[in-house]
This record gives C-alpha cells, structure tokens and sequence, in this order.
C-alpha cells in the first residue's frame, strides 16, 4: 500500500525537531519551538487551500491579486499535547475555527477512549486539519479521525510532528483518505508505546507535568 504520508524535511524544521528531542530543553523553549514547528508544517498542511483572484488597488494601481476562497478551515486539537500545535496553527490562520477532541489512551491496552469532543457544527462544509504531536500506535488518531467523520468532517488531514511506523501503517489502513503529514518518520515503538528515539511524553514536555 502507498503511504499516505508526507515528511516535511525542512532544515528549519529540522533543526527545530532537534531541540524538541533534546532532554535538556526547558518547557518555556519547547512549548515555543513547537509552536514554531506548528507554523513551519501548517504551510505544507494548508498548501492546497483554494486560491480565487479579488480586485484591490496598491497604492500605485488597480489589480487582480489572489485570494483564500473554498473550504474554511477548521483545526481541530486532541487534547491535550494537540494545543501545543494548534496555538502555532492560529498563529498562521486567526481566523480559523477549532475543535477539541479529549481521547485518553489506556496505559494496559493502549487503546483510545473518549471522553470530550466539541467542534464546530459545519465541519462538512471545512478542511479539517487534525492535530497530534506524536503518532505512535495511532489507536488515538484513528479513533479521533472516526469522531470528526461520524460528526460529518469530509475533508481531513492528520498534522503530527513525529510518526512512528506502526501508526503510519495502523492509520493509513483506517483512514486512506485521510492524508498524514509529519517533520519525522521514526524507528519504531517500544513496549510501552513510546516512539523512538522519539521527544518523551510530548503533553508533559509541553506543560512540565511529570
Ligand atoms: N505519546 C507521546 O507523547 N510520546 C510518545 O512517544 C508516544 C505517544
């Protein structure tokens, strides 16, 4: 099966990533260079937004200079490592709408269960973009991906900022149609469902919780 996954392999977001792996990164730093990392991949995420042409005058003259039109967007957070990307998202596009979905994962089985999910209520008519940092089993992902369908969201998109393959593979089977896209493709999970080499837990790196 072709992957639908694209690696975003910027050297800004490269570079980025790497603070972000390193232990030693303070909270303050990491939840700013996330959000950073959120602006840099929200413009591969957004790169087919529809453009039209509106009329407007420079200062010099009258032209035809394009213009968002289409799908209004909707970004939507799984709480709660989610709003560490979505706040770099809004920094890019304020005037998007946004959704919360709350899915905990089970620390035994490492299933997702939800537990809040609020959104807009014409998500059919929007590109959804979908917000993890870390996609490691993808039982998450696919269970929020599922909730955003079941609520009537058509076009959607995963933005995560590392992937482990085995959620890749898990993801891509639930939801072909539903493009991932990502700063890094990792090695693998280990037996706790961790990605490695991986950030840590990227909710507690975010918030300093531990
Ligand atoms: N969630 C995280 O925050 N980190 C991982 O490595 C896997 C899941």
């Amino acid at each position: 099966m072709t992957e639908n996954l694209t690696i975003v392999d910027h050297p800004l977001i490269q570079h980025k990533l790497t603070i972000l792996r390193n232990k030693d990164t303070p909270t303050a730093h990491f939840r700013q260079v996330i959000r950073e990392v959120a602006i840099l991949l929200g413009c591969e995420a957004t790169k087919d937004l529809p453009l039209g042409n509106i009329e407007i005058e420079t200062p010099l003259e009258a032209i035809k200079s394009p213009y968002l039109e289409g799908k209004k967007l909707c970004f939507v957070s799984i709480l709660r490592a989610g709003n560490g990307l979505l706040d770099g998202l809004l920094d890019l596009i304020p005037s998007a709408r946004v959704g919360h979905v709350g899915m905990y994962r089970d620390h035994e089985t490492l299933e997702a269960h939800r537990y809040y999910f609020k959104t807009p209520d014409d998500l059919g008519g929007r590109q959804v973009i979908m917000v993890d940092p870390m996609l490691a089993t993808g039982n998450t992902a696919i269970a929020a991906a599922t909730e955003l369908k079941n609520a009537g969201a058509s076009a959607l998109k995963f933005m995560c900022l590392v992937a482990a393959p085995e959620g890749v593979r898990a993801f891509n089977a639930a939801h072909p149609d539903v493009p991932i896209i990502t700063a890094a493709l990792d090695r693998e999970l280990n037996d706790r469902g961790y990605i490695l080499p991986g950030l840590g837990d990227a909710g507690d790196r975010i918030y300093g919780t531990k």
